[in-house]
């Protein structure tokens, strides 16, 4: 099957590129032909060339042109290295030592944008797979031979999020900053207030009924509780309570919970809610970085439902959670899922856009896991919130510094059932990739 029937011909994709971003007037956008292998319409500049050495063809930025003996040579017959410089939109070329004349030379794409390209010198004589009479034509030059700007190996490695540009409106449809910002460049004031200013919609849309929202309901409370087990009689910490939905769950099931968050507007809330049900739930106000009202020791089990995605300081949150712990103390916690929960640098995506059938959303694409930071979402709510993404690796030596050790770990899911009596509801096609990760962790 395919997607579509490709025209004749389009404006070559690379043309396009180099010229939205050549300085000098004049970048000719040539005509580019489709093929299903490269997906795009490209030029006979931007097409593919065969190399004089193993015959095959290649992708014109992976050959290179030796004047001397006038041959291309392509990448894998001759190994290149990276020469960090910004060029185009690019920061890097490929440069190869020839072998031939002991010089170096550069792949295509950069000898191109040097003026250096074995058409733009006048050799006419290169074999190109594009059957056309003349196919280097129309032939754009700089005024003079010109080289990138030279940049840092580190810079040059930093690739914008192709996921990110690849869908401009992405940032409009869930108001996703670009990229994460650094942590140290955000306030733990703002990420309170972020908060606060959220709680009220939160209690009044996001968590509709006394259960939670549909992914708690249905996909991580059944997984929480199987780790829960029985909590009679045990003191029990909801850390980042929220509205105090699973504090109030927790003292139902016979525990003595307590629940903490820094936002008052929740905790005014959970102590309103308190009063009228009186199920002997205390609640607190305090940043789960630093809980004085609470000596160490204290709780034998301590609860953190989806909250550490929107903590500034993680690593602290878990030394504190730790401290408060009794020393034979379990520590289970949800969050979002460092890779597939991910909304900075990740894009969901689903041919056609406007279908509501679950198969049409048929690939995840993730780019710059390693970018951790922080990102205003409003993917919900009417003003955006501060959350931050971490490698799964960033989690792990966090709970290990706290002292913790991990027991298990649980990606939930919802039954077959509850999908097909909900099947639009599952935002995250939560039957075919995790959306949430829960960590069941031993103090040491
Ligand atoms: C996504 S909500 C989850 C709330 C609740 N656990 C639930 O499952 O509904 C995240 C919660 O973490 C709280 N939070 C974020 N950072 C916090 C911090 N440093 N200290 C205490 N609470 C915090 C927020 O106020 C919010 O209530
Ligand atoms: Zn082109
Ligand atoms: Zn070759
Ligand atoms: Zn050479």
């Amino acid at each position: 099957m395919r997607f579509f029937e490709p025209a004749d011909s389009q404006p070559c994709y690379y043309c396009k590129r180099i010229e939205a971003v050549e300085q000098e007037k004049g970048y000719p956008i040539r005509e580019g032909i489709f093929t299903y292998e490269n997906y795009v319409y490209r030029c006979a500049w931007h097409s593919r060339f065969t190399c004089s050495k193993c015959g095959k063809q290649h992708h014109f930025s992976w050959l290179y042109w030796c004047p001397k003996n006038r041959e291309l040579i392509c990448g894998d017959c001759n190994k290149p290295t990276m020469r960090p410089a910004v060029f185009w939109d690019r920061t890097y070329a490929y440069e190869f030592h020839c072998e031939n004349c002991g010089e170096h030379h550069f792949d295509l794409l950069y000898s191109e944008f040097q003026g250096a390209h074995p058409w733009q010198l006048g050799n006419r004589d290169l074999i190109s797979n594009v059957d056309s009479q003349e196919p280097w034509l129309p032939i754009w030059s700089p005024n003079k031979l010109r080289n990138g700007k030279e940049i840092g190996l580190t810079e040059a490695l930093k690739i914008p999020n192709r996921v990110m540009l690849l869908r401009e409106d992405l940032k409009r449809a869930i108001g996703v900053i670009q990229y994460a910002v650094p942590k140290d460049e955000i306030d733990f004031s703002e990420t309170q207030k972020s908060w606060e200013q959220n709680s009220q919609e939160y209690i009044d849309f996001v968590q509709i009924d006394m259960a939670g929202d549909f992914n708690r309901k249905f996909i991580i409370d059944p997984a929480l509780w199987s780790l829960l087990g029985d909590i009679r009689g045990l003191s029990v910490l909801d850390a980042g309570c929220g509205n105090g939905y699973l504090t109030r769950a927790l003292a139902t099931k016979g525990a003595n919970a307590v629940g903490v968050d820094f936002s008052k507007v929740f905790i005014e809330y959970c102590t309103k809610i308190e009063a009228e049900m009186n199920l002997g739930c205390k609640f607190y106000e305090a940043s789960i970085t630093e809980m004085n009202d609470f000596e160490s020791k204290l709780f034998d089990l301590v609860v953190s439902n989806v909250v550490m995605v929107d903590v500034l300081d993680y690593r602290t949150a878990f030394k504190e959670i730790a401290r408060v712990l009794k020393d034979d103390g379990k520590f289970i916690w949800s969050n979002v899922h460092p890779v597939f929960g991910r909304t900075a640098g990740a894009i969901d995506i689903r041919l056609p856009r406007d279908s509501q059938r679950n198969e049409a959303r048929y690939l995840k694409m993730i780019d710059r896991y390693y970018d951790s930071g922080g990102e205003l979402i409003s993917n919900w709510m009417s003003k955006p919130t501060w959350q931050f993404i971490r490698t799964l690796e960033e989690y792990s030596k966090a709970l290990k510094d706290a002292g913790f050790v991990i027991s298990e770990i649980l990606e939930p899911r919802p039954t077959p059932e509850v999908i097909q009596q909900n099947p639009r509801d599952f935002a995250f096609d939560a039957d075919r990739w995790t959306h949430f990760i829960i960590f069941e962790c031993l103090k040491r």
